[in-house]
């Protein structure tokens, strides 16, 4: 696995099945696109048993280790060993969105969010902020899904930004709609450096759409942080990144192994691969509950390769206590 836009493809692959999934859900039951009912719980994907997973997994990882004694790296998560001589996350996300979306065909709406995250598209959900908003994937469909919403989108690559910005202007969306900041958002309070901008406590919900897998994790604290201060009272983060033992996770050559759970790829970015006690534990330790936690484990077909992928993502639901 070399690039994030690879990853990028095969969760495409999986969006094509997730909406024929959803297409056989929806002659079933009548599913109105997530307004009424509530899907999120039926709705999780479970293809495969994690568990059966798992045990196959960890033998395919122990085995890369024991071929490679000396260029193991495996080290603690939690601390720096090994991120910083990849040089400054921000550059490398730069670099990367420069190049991948100067190629049009890389644009392509991630609507599945809806279906996975209904709750966006209710009435009571107005303010919504994305975090690392990449090139708008996400943001376009939560314009058009729930009209009444209006998106905060936040990404620290300045390209990343403007193409999101394009993409909203593309779309013919009212300004008023959608405002775009170049922020990064694993580090002090965001937006409060705007001198106080009436952004706390704004928000009924935040979205980490394989964003926090992409934060060095001794500064996830701080991203969880920034999005604790910024929800009102009860608001909510909707959360799907790449879970432990994910196809893409198997796949990374030994060398780029920089802890347990943690990658980097040829272009110097960053890969995470969550387990959900882990996840639900960063949450709660800044003060989040958590509403729901689970896998989504998918399996994929790939016609021109006759092989199956067994793609597994973290999801997650948490909220900001009352008080
Ligand atoms: C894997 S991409 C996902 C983009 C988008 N959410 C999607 O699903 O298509 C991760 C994004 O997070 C952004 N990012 C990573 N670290 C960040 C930080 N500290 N602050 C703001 N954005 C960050 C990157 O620039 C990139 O756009």
């Amino acid at each position: 696995m070399s690039s994030p836009l690879k990853e990028e493809e095969e969760e495409e692959e999986e969006d094509a099945g997730r909406r024929q999934r959803m297409e056989r859900y929806t002659s079933r039951s009548g599913y109105d696109g997530g307004r009424k009912g509530n899907l999120a719980s039926e709705y999780h994907d479970s293809d495969f048993d994690w568990m059966e997973l798992r045990e196959e997994a960890e033998k395919i990882l122990s085995s890369k280790e024991e071929g490679n004694h000396e260029r193991e790296r495996g080290g603690d998560d939690e601390k720096d060993g090994g991120i910083e001589k990849l040089g400054d996350q921000g550059k490398a996300w730069e670099k990367f969105h420069n190049k991948v979306n100067s190629t049009a065909k890389f644009f392509k709406e991630k609507r599945y969010i809806l279906q996975e995250f209904p709750a966006l598209l209710e009435e009571n959900v107005l303010e919504v902020c994305e975090f690392g908003c990449g090139n708008g994937s996400t943001v376009i469909p939560i314009l058009k899904g729930n009209p009444l919403a209006r998106v905060t989108a936040m990404d620290f690559s300045e390209s990343a930004v403007e193409h999101t910005r394009q993409a909203v202007e593309r779309e013919g969306f009212e300004s008023a709609r959608c405002t775009v900041m170049t922020r990064d958002l694993s580090s002090g309070v965001v937006v409060e450096e705007e001198g106080g901008s009436g952004e706390e406590g704004k928000f009924d919900a935040v979205l980490m759409v394989f964003f926090l897998s992409a934060v060095p994790p001794p500064k996830m604290d701080k991203a969880i942080g920034n999005a604790l201060h910024l929800l009102k009272p009860g608001g909510r983060v909707f959360f799907r990144d790449y879970g432990m033992f994910d196809l893409t996770q198997l796949r990374f050559p030994q060398d780029q192994k920089l802890g347990s759970k943690l990658y980097h790829r040829g272009d110097n970015t960053l890969s995470y691969f969550f387990t959900l006690e882990d996840l639900a534990a960063k949450f709660e330790g800044e003060g989040f509950e958590t509403v729901e936690t689970d896998y989504a484990c998918v399996e994929l077909y790939n016609r021109k390769k006759d092989f199956e992928m067994r793609r597994v993502f973290a999801h997650g639901v948490f909220r900001k206590p009352l008080r």
